[in-house]
């Protein structure tokens, strides 16, 4: 049952001719209204794709806001709290990406979307976590610049033999995914010996080792809802377990950690959500020369997933 407040956003969307466009790691009443939910590269597909409204509230952070508004040039994206960002994004600048460009110029650039709009415009194309295999395997470069998650770097060197990946920068990563240990999934499996542990590439490199599967949030989704198993530990945010308690009610979903919180997509709320449809704030522009070179990466992306 939606809440009054809930009720009133729904009003206003349509009022407003707006989309709620949400990542899975929002709180359940943020996920409750918005149109679409998705991991990251679920949203940018579904960026590409809005034809129809002309404010795009984007429930996630910074980076993500970013490249919906380059995919839209013409539209208003607003973040409902402007301070929502993603502090790995922030770990590699253009400035240190053209410094590695220089010291490996043979190297094609793999960027993961969690960069800001002036690092993918140095990009060669974008990555995802769900697809970052599939994009570094279509490259003919032996030699990969992978930045700036060192661990899913690590990931795609583990799945990808043939090709040297290297991290820029050494020791980008994700505060909340550096949560996750060995010890907790010990003691889990130990408790729940016929579950599937599922964690993100963004934890450490002993974390996936050890896991059964390691996937994306949008990967984790179609797993549970097509497992025949009951029980699924899950190593990545604590509120995509909230997305899947509430899609899959006969199946056990047990966090992995309940600390795990990214306290950066939790600065939104219902109460700035309207604001942000009342108001049309926080607008989230890209200078168009930066957006044209970025957006040429993300195209390459959105064409090989
Ligand atoms: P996903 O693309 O798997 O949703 O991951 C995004 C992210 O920020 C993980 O921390
Ligand atoms: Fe960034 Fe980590 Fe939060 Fe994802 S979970 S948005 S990588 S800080």
């Amino acid at each position: 049952m939606l809440n009054e407040l809930q009720k009133e956003i729904i009003a206003l969307k349509k009022d407003k001719n707006a989309i709620i466009l949400a990542h899975n790691y929002q709180t359940g009443d943020i996920q409750e209204i918005a149109d679409f939910i998705g991991d990251s590269l679920e949203l940018c597909i579904k960026a590409s794709q809005i034809v129809d409204s002309d404010l795009v509230v984007f429930c996630g952070v910074d980076f993500m806001a970013e490249t919906a508004a380059i995919l839209n040039p013409n539209k208003r994206i607003v973040l409902p709290d402007k301070e929502a960002e993603c502090p790995m994004a922030h770990m590699l600048t253009a400035d240190e990406l053209r410094i590695y460009k220089e010291r490996y110029p043979d190297a094609a650039v793999v960027l993961y979307v969690n960069t800001l709009a002036g690092a993918k415009a140095e990009a060669d194309i974008l990555c995802t976590s769900a697809n970052a295999v599939k994009v570094v395997e279509s490259l003919d470069e032996n030699r990969i610049l992978f930045g700036p998650d060192m661990n899913l770097a690590w990931y795609v060197s583990h799945q990808v033999k043939d090709k040297e990946i290297i991290p820029a920068p050494e020791s980008g990563h994700c505060y909340v995914h550096k949560m996750f240990n060995l010890g907790d999934l010990y003691f889990l499996r130990e408790k729940h010996p016929d579950a599937d542990i599922l964690v993100h590439p963004e934890c450490d490199p002993e974390v996936q080792e050890y896991a059964d599967y390691v996937q994306s949030t949008g990967g984790m989704i179609k797993h549970v809802a097509e497992s025949p198993k009951n029980t699924f530990i899950i190593g990545t945010e604590v509120d995509l377990v909230t997305r899947l308690r509430r899609e899959n009610p006969g199946k056990t979903i047990i966090p992995a950690l309940n600390e795990a919180i990214c306290e950066n997509m939790k600065l939104h709320t219902l109460e700035k959500v309207k604001n942000s449809l009342i108001n049309q704030e926080f607008v989230v522009k890209v200078p168009t020369d930066v957006a044209e070179k970025a957006k040429n990466a993300i195209d390459k992306m959105l064409e090989i997933s």
